[in-house]
């Protein structure tokens, strides 16, 4: 007996494609196939490096036990019909360098990458890595003309998770049973919300005194910069490619998960024309609502100043695109 090798006219499996297969892109590879969330294809400009990683991980198939099929490529061909563009191409920062230290060579390679990968999957969903984050959202949703809800940046799923995980050690509980919710932009004016954080619905307010939990939001907004100074050589990949993870997931099951996701605004939180983190439910239409969360005068300005140093970068990112500055 003999069965035909090729079942693909009898459903239709999601696809995913993470361009950039670098140390986020091929984590997040792993990540998508493990949880047997869609099949992926990894695109990267280094020739042999995508398809080398595809292997590797379709080796691991009968191990890990799931069927998904990776794809390693430097053809945009190979992308077409996703339902999901993940983002991760360009630099990483070095020791001593900021996300915004990338703006110029990372504005160049996201806004091509974007532009390429839309010709191929027009109804795709498009998720950006790439930093600074959220100007390079922003950037990628002017190069594909996308609707807003079907374009948005991963950055606050990280620094939540990060702010997590820093209150439960140092309370010593279980980081599942943390939640916390950090606004605004992927940078040094990120805007934790300790009045939200609470451990199974205690306010942490009840359980940490203020020096402490100001001490953990200066370590959460140092986070990406503590583990590059540590690793000297790039920057963190395991937990950004989990934290991308669950965004894929919020949208291929349609879980309709309540999120801080880089987003377009249009009046909400007084701010319009930025892309900037904010919590959005997330489902099979990408962004289905973003919450406007009652925040305190301080909180609203803090998230204000976030935004106007995204504004600022934006514009220099048009300028080098239009070849006006270097
Ligand atoms: P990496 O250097 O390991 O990987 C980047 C990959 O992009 C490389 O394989 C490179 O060949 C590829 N690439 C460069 N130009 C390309 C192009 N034009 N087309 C396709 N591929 C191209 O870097 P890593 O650690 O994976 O980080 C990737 C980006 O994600 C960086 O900008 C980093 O700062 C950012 N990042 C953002 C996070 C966030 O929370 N938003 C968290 C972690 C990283
Ligand atoms: C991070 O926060 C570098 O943005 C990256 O780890």
């Amino acid at each position: 007996m003999s069965f035909s090798a090729d079942s693909s006219f009898l459903c239709h499996l999601p696809r995913v494609t993470i361009i950039g297969a670098g140390r986020v892109g091929s984590t997040l590879a792993q990540r998508i196939a493990e949880k047997n969330l869609a099949d992926v294809v990894l695109l990267d400009i280094i020739e042999g490096m995508p398809q080398g990683l595809a292997l590797d991980l379709m080796e691991a198939r009968g191990i890990e036990l799931h069927n998904r099929r990776i794809i390693g490529t430097k053809d945009y061909a190979d992308t077409s019909g996703s339902e999901i563009v993940v983002i991760t191409a360009g630099l990483p920062r070095k020791p001593g360098m900021s996300r915004d230290d990338l703006l110029k060579t990372n504005a160049k390679i996201v806004v091509e990458a974007a532009k390429n990968a839309i010709a191929y999957s027009p109804n795709a969903i498009f998720i950006i890595v790439t930093n600074p984050l959220d100007v390079m959202t922003y950037l990628a949703w002017q190069a594909t003309g996308l609707p807003r809800d079907r374009i948005m940046g991963m950055a606050g799923v990280l620094d939540s998770a990060r702010f997590e995980t820093f209150i439960a050690l140092e309370l010593g509980v279980l980081p599942a049973d943390v939640k916390a919710m950090v606004l605004g932009s992927h940078g040094d004016l990120m805007v934790p919300l300790p009045r939200y954080a609470n451990v199974n619905g205690i306010p942490i307010t009840e359980l940490l005194d203020a020096d402490t939990i100001e001490r953990l939001v200066e370590r959460t907004r140092n986070g990406g910069a503590e583990i590059v100074e540590l690793m000297q050589t790039g920057g963190a990949f395991f937990a950004p490619a989990s934290a991308t993870s669950v965004m894929v997931e919020s949208i291929l099951l349609n879980q309709s998960r309540l999120l801080p996701v880089a987003a377009y605004l249009q009046g909400e939180y007084g701010l319009n024309d930025i892309m900037i983190g904010v919590p959005c439910r997330l489902g099979c239409g990408g962004i289905e609502n973003v919450l406007e969360l009652n925040l305190t005068d301080e909180e609203l300005a803090a998230l204000h100043s976030s935004a106007q140093a995204v504004r600022q970068n934006i514009d220099r990112a048009q300028e080098i695109l239009a070849g006006v500055t270097t």
